[in-house]
């Protein structure tokens, strides 16, 4: 296991090759995916999403998204991270968890474990988080991280509030 950031509760980890699994699961709750508009449709789906997605950004960028687990446990609840956006010229922050780990706070100090990070050990000078207008717990835990509203866009082929903070 590679750990990348270490908080109070938790462990934020690359994900392996061997992890399709736990992304398919994770996506398979129609709640998780209710707002993110990128369901997972099967374990092929998950894998490819793995392959071409996840594991690329860490090689190419040295970041990416990370698989959460909680230290009490090493229970895998999500993920969370920074992914390069270069077709946007972003870092994007991004989270997402089994609904058995909402309402703990887990997201807010995943993310803002991962900006820090960001900040302090990548020296990125920017850092942008977005969610769809009626996500009221990504816009609470992008708020609570800090993040400054900067305009709603169409992104993705949805609508974004943006949000951004600079080092
Ligand atoms: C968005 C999402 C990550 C938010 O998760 P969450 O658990 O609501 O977020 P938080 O980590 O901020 O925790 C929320 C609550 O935990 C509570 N909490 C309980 N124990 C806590 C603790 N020890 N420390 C901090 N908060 C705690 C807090 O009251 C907090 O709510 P409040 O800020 O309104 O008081 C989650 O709903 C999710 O994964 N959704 C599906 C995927 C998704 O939409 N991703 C974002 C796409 S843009």
């Amino acid at each position: 296991m590679h750990v990348i950031i270490e908080t109070e509760r938790l462990l934020l980890r690359l994900f392996e090759p061997g992890d399709a699994q736990l992304i398919f699961d994770l996506n398979a709750d129609p709640e998780v995916t209710r707002y993110t508009g990128d369901p997972v449709t099967d374990l092929n789906h998950a894998r490819a999403v793995l392959e071409n997605v996840i594991l690329p950004q860490y090689a190419l960028y040295n970041h990416g998204r990370w698989a959460v687990h909680t230290k009490s446990n090493m229970e895998f609840i999500g993920w969370c991270g920074l992914k390069n956006r270069p077709e946007l010229k972003e870092i994007d922050l991004g989270y997402r968890f089994a609904v058995s780990a909402w309402g703990k706070g887990y997201a807010t100090e995943a993310a803002y474990a991962s900006i820090k990070y960001g900040f302090d050990k990548l020296h990125l000078p920017r850092i942008v988080g977005r969610a769809m207008p009626g996500n009221t717990g990504s816009i609470n835990v992008l708020e609570k991280c800090g993040m400054r509203f900067i305009g709603e866009e169409f992104v993705d082929g949805h609508l974004a509030m943006t949000y951004e903070l600079r080092s």
